[in-house]
């Protein structure tokens, strides 16, 4: 079922925060699963199903994140949380789609992908020194 090429692993998505790593590529993943399950035209629940785990996951690891972030004091978390909370407010569009059992497109996907993929490399990468310091 899984299309892990999708939404494949690079080592420079690294951040060298191991749980951090952990479950960034657990998101890149679920991404590549739900790639998998609507280009293979499975159930929608099926889909349904990878969306809302996905979507809970991501809440969860912005929680572990943010935490982390304050905990080392980084100056720009303020910033960060915003970014986080404009995010979830896109993925409520997922949910609503799945609970409306709407199929889910591919351009949700590439978006997904694509934020995930940036975000990582972009934003999340500025608290590393902060956080790596100690
Ligand atoms: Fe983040
Ligand atoms: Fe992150």
């Amino acid at each position: 079922m899984k299309s892990l090429s999708f939404c494949s692993w690079k080592e420079s998505y690294n951040t060298g925060i191991e749980e951090i790593d952990i479950q960034h590529r657990k998101i890149a993943d679920y991404i590549s699963e739900l790639y998998g399950s609507i280009s293979q035209n499975v159930a929608a629940e099926t889909s349904n199903l990878i969306v809302e785990e996905l979507v809970q996951y991501t809440k969860t690891h912005f929680v572990y994140e943010e935490k982390l972030m304050e905990q080392n004091k980084f100056t720009k978390i303020d910033e960060h949380k915003k970014v986080h909370e404009e995010f979830k407010n896109k993925l409520n569009v997922f949910i609503d789609k799945a609970q409306k059992k709407q199929q889910i497109t591919f351009q949700l996907v590439q978006f997904l992908r694509d934020w995930l993929i940036e975000h990582i490399q972009v934003e999340d990468k500025e608290y590393v020194p902060f956080v790596l310091k100690k």
